[in-house]
């Protein structure tokens, strides 16, 4: 499903493969994290909805970050997907799927990628035509088994896998077949955040970038 900014939940799969999961508690934060990150390779990130800044620093850096596609995430009713789309997010995340938030996608002009972990979650995000969607929480879900076990019944189905990936294990998630993307926090540690150690999350994401170039 393509949206107002020409920019499918396909599209924002397919820029990662690794996307940032971000907690921004200082507004002021949002712009020099986002330049950090784009300086280390990252194209696209994620802002949670979880602090009372986080619109602003979404506003912020597609004002003044305009080459990193950014969305939004935790996403848990179809009043914060209006919100996120307001405050200029290409994309929203949710963790999981509920009947209200499917209805309010249709009527937004982003897309939604929702959070699925089990099968009938699935089933309820294909049944609306979705097929790109958050597995969430990755690791305590079932991890890389339970994506392999999935891709029977539903090869067609993309993930972006997320919750609980680590610099240790995101490329076993990245090698399979329905997996296009994973995300995590651990590419923005909050400390070096609060330290506003740029530098420190270049390199983190470098890092991430190019062991991926490497194993592809
Ligand atoms: C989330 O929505 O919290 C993300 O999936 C991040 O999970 P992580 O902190 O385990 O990387």
């Amino acid at each position: 499903m393509i949206k107002k900014d020409g920019i499918s939940a396909l599209d924002v799969l397919t820029s990662g493969p690794v996307i940032p999961v971000i907690v921004v508690s200082n507004p002021d934060h949002a712009v020099p994290l986002a330049q950090a990150l784009l300086a280390g390779g990252i194209k696209v990130l994620e802002i949670t909805l979880r602090t009372t800044t986080a619109l602003e620093a979404i506003q912020r850096i597609r004002e003044k970050v305009p080459k990193i596609l950014v969305g939004a995430g935790t996403i848990l009713s179809g009043q914060d997907l209006h919100a996120a789309a307001e405050a200029g997010a290409s994309f929203a995340i949710s963790p999981g799927l509920i009947p209200s938030l499917l209805a309010a996608a249709y009527q937004e002009s982003i897309p939604l990628i929702p959070g699925v972990a089990t099968a009938s979650e699935l089933m309820m995000a294909r049944e609306a035509n979705l097929t790109e969607l958050k597995f969430f929480p990755a690791q305590a879900a079932g991890g890389v088994e339970i994506l392999q076990s999935l891709y029977g019944p539903f090869p067609q189905i993309k993930f972006c896998a997320t919750g609980g990936i680590t610099l240790q294990n995101y490329r076993e998630y990245l090698a399979l077949k329905n997996v296009a993307c994973v995300g995590g926090s651990w590419l923005v540690p909050s400390e070096k955040i609060a330290q506003e150690d740029w530098s420190a999350i270049t390199g983190l994401a470098q890092e991430a970038v190019t062991e991926v170039a490497k194993s592809s």
